[in-house]
């Protein structure tokens, strides 16, 4: 393989609030990248990707600028980091239509999150939420990108990028595509839902107190915590007292991973506590992290025109990467230009 220049590329759908799930699996972690500054960083709102299930167009429309409005609250620096709109960027729809046709069918069906998205009515899902990985994958490949920061649930489908570049690489007799590695790593890997231990905590459970909201205020936030599902045992002192406890492992790992530490450490430190009083820690430690990343996203929400303006200007600044990529693409495969 060609060396390929160190570029971190991941992407959020606009498709709802964002959680405390993509907060702390996924836009800590990329203002982490940026602030290393080993990689190239971009950083996407998948619009694309949203509109696979039904969306109201002015819904769309917020929820992209408040998705932008998070990455810039979190310490997204749109200086450092390329912010980009999916739907700005016409390389990547091209690039993915182009994957279309090099994916299997065998290939998709084996999606977990087809199958979980689509249930037992795949017959009336879209043929794009169908081929959605293979999009990811040109998200992903059209900046030939060589790491993704990305939450657990999301390894099949960088798994499916790797074997998208592999078999397009192989097919054509080059190396042009990297295989790009996930980073899954920490505590946030699998934020759970406040309300059932066992199941993810995701922005389209319809129960609201199953999750904080980024723009959720100090009152919903604490009453959430107060709330959280747990058992009437005191805190264990270390990680392996929590087996069999989802519940309390999820608020552990959401203590530790706010703080910055380990569950080990936190566990080390409140050993013993009843959950009540773990739990109003928890709401203070989260109010008082989360704030001012909702009180920021608030304010930029002000001037949408200022937001559309950091989104036109990080398309430019994407297309300079996305352009030749997609041409030497179609050069390979035989496109008159
Ligand atoms: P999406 O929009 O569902 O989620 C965005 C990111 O947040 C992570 N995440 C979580 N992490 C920990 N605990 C949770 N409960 C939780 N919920 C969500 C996700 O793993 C993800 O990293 N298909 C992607 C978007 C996408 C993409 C890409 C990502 C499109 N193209 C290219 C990386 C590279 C998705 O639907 O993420």
């Amino acid at each position: 393989m060609p060396d390929f220049t160190p570029r971190v590329f991941s992407g959020v759908q606009p498709s709802g609030g964002l959680t405390l799930g993509n907060y702390l699996g996924a836009i800590v972690k990329f203002v982490d990248w940026q602030e290393r500054g080993t990689h190239e960083t971009v950083y996407c709102m998948v619009d694309l990707h949203a509109i696979t299930v039904p969306q109201d167009p002015e819904t769309l429309r917020r929820n992209t600028r408040e998705l932008c409005a998070g990455f810039l609250a979190a310490g997204i620096d749109p200086e450092r980091s390329i912010l980009v709109n999916q739907s700005q960027v016409p390389e990547h729809a091209q690039l993915g239509w182009v994957f279309n046709c090099v994916a299997r069918m065998g290939w998709m069906e084996r999606m977990t999150q087809w199958k979980d998205k689509a249930g037992a009515n795949a017959e009336r899902a879209s043929l794009g939420l169908y081929a959605y990985p293979a999009l990811m994958a040109a998200d992903i490949l059209v900046y030939h990108a060589t790491h993704v920061p990305v939450g657990d649930d999301q390894k099949q489908h960088i798994e499916l990028c790797r074997d998208i570049a592999a078999k397009f690489n192989h097919d054509y007799g080059v190396e042009f595509f990297p295989l790009a590695e996930p980073v899954i790593e920490g505590v946030a890997t699998r934020i759970m839902s406040l309300r059932d231990g066992t199941k993810k905590m995701s922005k389209s459970d319809p129960v609201d107190a199953s999750r904080i909201n980024l723009t959720d205020d100090a009152d919903a936030i604490s009453r959430k915590f107060r709330k959280a599902k747990t058992d009437p045992d005191p805190l264990p002192g270390e990680v392996a007292g929590l087996e069999g406890r989802p519940d309390v492992r999820n608020l552990v790992n959401i203590h530790a991973a706010l703080a910055g530490t380990t569950p080990d450490a936190v566990l080390a430190e409140k050993a013993g506590s009843q959950l009540g009083h773990f739990k109003a820690d928890l709401a203070d430690l989260a109010v008082s992290k989360l704030a001012p990343v909702s009180s920021e996203m608030a304010r930029l929400m002000d001037d949408p025109a200022e937001i559309d303006r950091i989104l036109a200007r990080g398309a430019q600044r994407a297309r300079e990467i996305t352009v030749p990529i997609l041409e030497r693409t179609y050069d390979i495969i035989g496109m008159v230009r």
